[in-house]
């Protein structure tokens, strides 16, 4: 072999590490510059494909690791702790618990001793509950063997990014979006494609993708109901949505969180349409209050099932067997489920009808999820600035639209109070907007 083309080809991988072409261009010159080395088009992709991460990861760095919400939330705890009345409006986590019925299931199953090591895919008792009430609810054809129960939908888009994809592969992210697929990505040394979508257009993500969409794209990750948008998408959209991933060759993960949590429309699920490459995942946090339980669980085909289980048995062993009990009892519960998102979307139509009082707000009537996502129509605003301000001075902590993409002029806030603390951080939040809009 002569080794002129290879020098060639190692002096272009340097050149794209400071280069800020677009990465798809990138891996084209790639791919060029390796088949003249005589090497192959997999050894350009996978190769160039971890010097653009590298490059990605070393850029996102310098943005910050992604816990800037999290450290927001303490600060809002401490003055909490203080003795100031804070409204927490902040994090995507209920105020309700898990009802009497899981807290009592678990307490029996400790009793019982159901507290040793178990299998990794989880207990076969609760894989097969969940999929014969996601088959009944969806018309899907599951069994246990599609199941995995996981550490929280946290640790299955996790898994799911790392089973579906190899470090140097792009993964496609819409936008605004929950910042841990792009954080997860990164940290798995994935590359990450952002599809931007707008408030002008309803948050519509199919164009988008459509639009921008690589041959390079391995994985879609989408989340509706959306965190923070609320946006639920049809059937309709859900099947083009699909159609363009298959077009591309792309995996999908449905990320369906939010979706007993829908007011209006009704939300389409991915297990509505059998594909062979569309893993779905769930979790007990939100329908039943149960955010530090860390339990969820995926859906997919039993092979990509058998790695998620694998990489859970590498990670963590399984999630504790009293817990997966108590979820059992969760999905018998469903008059608290009913409960929860009845209240959820009660409180979303106050924050609807208080937010749109002020000129300066423009709001979307709630669809689903736990959360409204108002613009703000002030020039120049700058989210993170704001929200230190309002906690500060108005003791109302919201989440910075930056913390989900480049949506620096909204601001996402979660129903997580009641009524009337509601309706007071509202008007908070106005008088907020106001001040500094005028100054
Ligand atoms: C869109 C989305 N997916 C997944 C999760 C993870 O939740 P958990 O790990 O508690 O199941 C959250 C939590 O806020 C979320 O908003």
């Amino acid at each position: 072999m002569r080794l002129e083309p290879l020098q060639d080809f190692l002096r272009l991988c340097s050149e794209i590490a400071r280069s800020e072409l677009p990465a798809s261009q990138l891996l084209e010159k790639a791919i060029e510059a390796c088949r003249s080395a005589g090497l192959s088009e997999d050894f350009a992709r996978g190769f160039v494909g971890l010097v653009l991460a590298e490059r990605e990861r070393a850029s996102g760095e310098k943005e910050g690791s992604g816990l800037g919400l999290r450290e927001f939330a303490s600060k809002a705890r401490e003055m909490q702790e203080s003795g100031i009345k804070v409204y927490r409006l902040e994090l995507g986590e209920p105020d309700f618990s898990a009802p009497p019925s899981v807290i009592e299931a678990a307490y029996e199953a400790m009793k019982a001793g159901y507290s040793k090591y178990g299998p990794a895919a989880g207990i076969r008792e609760l894989r097969e509950a969940i999929a014969s009430r996601l088959s009944e609810r969806f018309g899907a054809d599951l069994k246990a063997e599609n199941i995995v129960v996981t550490a929280g939908g946290t640790f299955a888009t996790y898994a799911a990014i790392n089973v579906l994809t190899k470090p140097g592969d792009e993964v496609a992210v819409i936008e605004p979006a929950w910042p841990l697929y792009a954080h997860q990505a990164r940290y798995l040394g994935r590359r990450v494609l952002t599809i931007r979508t707008s408030f002008e257009e309803d948050w519509d993500p199919v164009d988008k993708l459509q639009e921008k969409i690589t041959k390079f794209t391995k994985l879609i990750i989408i989340n509706y109901p959306n965190n923070p948008t609320g946006k639920i998408l049809d059937r309709k959209s859900f099947e083009k949505l699909l159609e363009v991933a298959e077009d591309a060759g792309a995996w999908v993960v449905s990320d369906e969180v939010y979706i007993d949590f829908h007011y209006g429309g009704e939300p389409a699920s991915a297990l509505e349409f059998p594909s062979s490459k569309t893993l779905t995942l769930n979790s007990f946090s939100k329908t039943w209050g149960m955010t530090g339980w860390r339990i969820g669980y995926i859906v997919a085909d039993p092979e990509t099932a058998g790695k998620v289980a694998a990489a859970q048995n590498t990670a963590m062993t399984c999630i504790p067997e009293f817990v997966q009990r108590a979820a059992l009892a969760a999905l018998e519960d469903v008059e608290s489920a009913r409960r929860n998102v009845e209240l959820i979307g009660r409180r979303l139509k106050i924050l609807y009808e208080e937010l749109s009082r002020s000129k300066l707000i423009d709001v979307k009537p709630p669809q689903g999820a736990m959360y409204i996502f108002p613009k703000i129509k002030v020039e120049g605003f700058d989210s993170w600035k704001f929200v230190r301000r309002l906690l500060e001075e108005k003791h109302v902590a919201v989440a910075p639209g930056a913390s989900f993409g480049a949506y620096d002029n909204y601001l996402r806030i979660s129903a997580v109070l009641d009524d009337e603390d509601l309706r007071e951080a509202c008007r908070r939040i106005r008088k907020g907007v106001e001040e500094y809009g005028s100054s």
